[in-house]
């Protein structure tokens, strides 16, 4: 890939808006529908002010899905729960800075389980959280919503921040995918690409859609 340039758009269903009397249903057809990775969205009531599902629902998930299983952690604390969602099969897991006293750590114990780091960036945490971990991460997430709840609106807000961890990203020469999660559909694909993310996280947008194929395909266009 050249210097500055980004890589092809990653789309990542979340299972937040799936039907969850028919969950593995629900990830087979976003699968068929040619998803590039399944989000998996983890919430304790507590860091969050909603609750969804933990390590036993990924591991009975597993079965039903090749895709890497991405799984966005937002839990406090998060470091004794690493290891269970690592076995459930997890192939990515990403934490927020505010989760845990010890970032560094937390990101080499991921690695250390077998699986891709990743950090979530809220709406009012600044792009520095990263600065001093960009050699232990694989992915940046960008919140484009306050975490917690599915459907929101886009927060128009973030995108110079996307913009600027780009630029982080294209300085440190390291691979790393910058994703975005919240309020992503076909109508705000277009500038969260712009600003320089490659990965949409879309929950409403994929799974609330009567063809999801066609919905896949919408953002990973309009993108
Ligand atoms: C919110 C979750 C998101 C959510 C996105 O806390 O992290 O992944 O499912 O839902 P939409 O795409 O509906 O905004
Ligand atoms: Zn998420």
């Amino acid at each position: 890939m050249p210097s500055g340039s980004t890589p092809p758009t990653i789309v990542a269903p979340s299972l937040l808006a799936a039907d969850f009397a028919r969950l593995g249903d629900e990830v087979a057809s976003v699968q068929a529908a040619g998803a590039d990775w399944l989000h998996l969205d983890v919430m304790d009531g507590h860091f969050v002010p909603n609750i969804s599902f933990g390590p036993l629902v990924l591991a009975a998930l597993r079965p039903r899905c090749t895709l890497p299983f991405d799984v966005h952690l937002m839990i406090a604390p998060v470091d004794p729960y690493l290891a269970a969602f690592a076995q459930a099969g997890a192939d990515h897991i990403s934490v927020h800075p505010e989760s845990g006293p010890h970032l560094h750590r937390t990101l080499q114990a991921i690695h250390a389980l077998g699986c891709k780091p990743g950090v979530v960036l809220n709406p009012a945490t600044p792009p520095e959280a990263i600065a001093w971990v960009l050699g232990l991460v694989d992915i940046i997430m960008v919140m484009t919503v306050n975490p917690g709840f599915g459907g929101q609106a886009f927060l128009d807000d973030q995108l110079p921040k996307i913009a600027v961890l780009r630029q982080m990203i294209t300085a440190s020469g390291r691979d790393i995918r910058l994703q975005v999660d919240g309020g992503v559909t076909p109508l705000t694909a277009p500038r969260i690409r712009a600003a320089g993310a490659d990965t949409l996280v879309a929950g409403t947008a994929v799974f609330g859609a009567a063809d999801r194929a066609a919905a896949v395909a919408a953002l990973r266009e309009a993108a």
